[in-house]
């Protein structure tokens, strides 16, 4: 799976636009200002590090938030057509989870958590396109993005903590003291956490049948075809990008998209 530069950039527009709607008070422009920051590093960024994951390719993860955001405004929507409670979240909350639910991914301050792979047998065999970088402690995704949100002096309510911290479900074992409680006053007091988690699942679900089921009906699994065509616009949008960049090795990945 590929995405066009054009793609990438206004996948990024849309990202900060959800920044712009939703997001209200003195941390909108914070969480503008860490973004814009980061921009370089963010905006090709993959969703995962193996292909067999989701979105593993360059501007993967905006792509990814952004469906997730979608998905979570529509998720919501549902659960109050089922009667949820919905005073108990409020809709800034559930944009905010959703927008900085994966942030972790990203790595610290200094380094980026997903780098190419540079083991050809790997890359070939395990389809991993990204590796881990070594030279990043190991933190849970949840905690560093939350650890991030906070060195940046951006607040978060307790909702969205909880949210951010238990998105990936009881696929995370981390996760059943808040969510596999059989204790009433244990269990969450809102459902934020449940449509946030039912969102990323969906969104992650799409992507996969995207990006798979095709080749599974054409009984193929091997390396994607670019699905575009680098005709002069798609190449003269791509050489803007590229100017805007100024990590040589993110150049260097955007320029072999
Ligand atoms: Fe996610």
């Amino acid at each position: 799976m590929k995405l066009s530069a054009e793609q990438i950039q206004a996948n990024w527009i849309e990202f900060n636009t959800n920044i712009e709607t939703y997001i209200t008070g003195d941390r909108k422009q914070k969480l503008l200002d860490f973004y814009q920051k980061y921009e370089d590093r963010i905006i090709l960024m993959p969703a995962s590090h193996k292909k067999e994951y989701h979105s593993a390719f360059p501007g993967g993860y905006v792509d990814h938030v952004n469906r997730v955001v979608k998905a979570a405004l529509s998720m919501s929507a549902v659960w109050e057509g089922f009667g949820c409670d919905m005073t108990t979240f409020t809709q800034e909350e559930l944009v905010f989870s959703a927008i900085n639910h994966d942030l972790g991914k990203m790595g610290d301050e200094e380094h980026e958590s997903y780098i190419p792979q540079t083991d050809q047998w790997r890359r070939d065999k395990l389809g991993e396109e990204y590796m881990h970088n070594k030279k990043i402690a190991f933190a849970a995704v949840p905690d560093r993005g939350l650890f991030l949100l906070q060195s940046h002096g951006i607040q978060y309510t307790f909702n969205e903590m909880l949210a951010i911290q238990t998105h990936d479900g009881l696929y995370d074992s981390a996760n059943e003291k808040y969510l596999k409680s059989f204790m009433p006053e244990t269990k969450p007091r809102t459902s934020l956490p449940f449509i946030l988690h039912q969102a990323d699942m969906m969104a992650a679900r799409i992507e996969f049948e995207v990006e798979w089921l095709p080749k599974f009906s054409q009984n193929s699994v091997a390396a994607p075809k670019k699905n575009y065509t680098l005709n002069g616009n798609i190449k003269s949008s791509k050489t803007k990008a590229l100017n805007t960049l100024s990590s040589p090795g993110l150049k260097n990945m955007l320029d072999n998209l």
